[in-house]
């Protein structure tokens, strides 16, 4: 298992706290109306190492579900894979492992899961013209995508009624206390959100607000929309080791972003980055990040 992986399952604990439950209950409430006795069929895109699956399985939103999970990056699916056995002995479901993922039943569960190592957008290309999904999930996603021209793509595909939820969507504000140099930071923050907005692969440091004029453009109907924000800092004076390690990848992400940054002195910003992660090693870092939810459908 690689860094990024972990990250990944030390992320779930931060983002389950994080989710809007406003938004999440009407998720719960739109997936019950639509529940017929075939279940439900289901796209997650970008489903990291299945965090999503589990939660929705977990909290009671799916109890019969096709879930198809889709990645670019084969080493998450085969995370997510190994995970599922043990997680779903302890949601009291039998599991049984297919070529490429897995059914689970018990207590009047029925679930299927797919995994599938693919581009979101070439997966979408080779859909069929009117796949028959329910929902569609993409959480943490749009961020690092071309995000209006994935929500166009959905609208094209997906038949009425389908919803999307589309959690942990960041929004452009990162905070870190104790301060050290606010108006210093100011800087770098926009240095940072600069290079968000200059990925090649598109994403916009800003997504979390844009989503909302982004579905309406595309189509779809808003149902749900909240805060979700990430916040970090030491309970009773220590943080969880997820919460460490969560934080360690978070100051490793901005040091790997803007190290050698044209506009920014070197000096100044390893000094930072040394005073950050003393803090953290301290246990006295507090991180904020502000991020939002969406839940939307296709008119039907
Ligand atoms: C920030 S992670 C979020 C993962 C997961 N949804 C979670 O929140 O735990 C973004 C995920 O999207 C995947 N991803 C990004 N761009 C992609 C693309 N164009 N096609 C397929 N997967 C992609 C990455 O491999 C990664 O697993």
């Amino acid at each position: 298992m690689s860094t990024f992986q972990e990250y990944l399952l030390a992320k779930r604990a931060v983002d389950h706290r994080s989710l809007n439950p406003r938004v999440w209950a009407a998720l719960g409430a739109a997936v019950a109306q639509r529940a017929g006795p075939k279940g439900l069929n289901v796209l997650e895109l970008g489903c990291g190492v299945g965090a999503m699956f589990q939660r929705l399985v977990g909290g009671g939103v799916l109890r019969q579900a096709r879930y198809t999970a889709v990645d670019g990056d084969a080493d998450n699916l085969d995370c997510a894979l190994s995970r599922l056995p043990g997680w779903s002995r302890e949601e009291g479901l039998a599991c049984q492992v297919t070529p490429d993922g897995a059914v689970l039943e018990g207590a009047g569960r029925e679930l299927s899961i797919r995994l599938v190592t693919a581009d979101v957008f070439a997966f979408l290309d080779s859909a069929s013209t009117r796949p028959d999904w329910d929902l569609v999930v993409a959480h943490a996603l749009l961020d690092v995508v071309d995000a209006p021209g994935l929500l166009a793509c959905l609208a094209r595909l997906c038949r009425p009624g389908c919803l999307v939820y589309l959690p942990i969507h960041y929004d452009g504000l990162t905070c870190f206390e104790p301060q050290i140099d606010a108006a210093w930071e100011e800087t770098l923050w926009h240095l940072y959100h600069h290079s968000m907005d200059a990925r090649p692969a598109g994403g916009s440091s800003q997504t979390g607000r844009r989503l909302y004029t982004w579905l309406r453009e595309a189509g779809f109907r808003l149902l749900e929309a909240g805060a979700a924000d990430w916040m970090v800092f030491p309970r009773d004076g220590a943080y969880t080791p997820d919460e460490r390690l969560f934080l360690d990848f978070i100051l490793d992400t901005i040091d790997h972003q803007l190290t050698g940054h044209p506009e920014l002195d070197d000096e100044a910003f390893a000094g930072w980055l040394s005073l950050r992660r003393a803090q953290v090693e301290r246990q006295e870092l507090m991180y904020v990040a502000h991020q939002m939810d969406y839940l939307a459908c296709l008119p039907e």
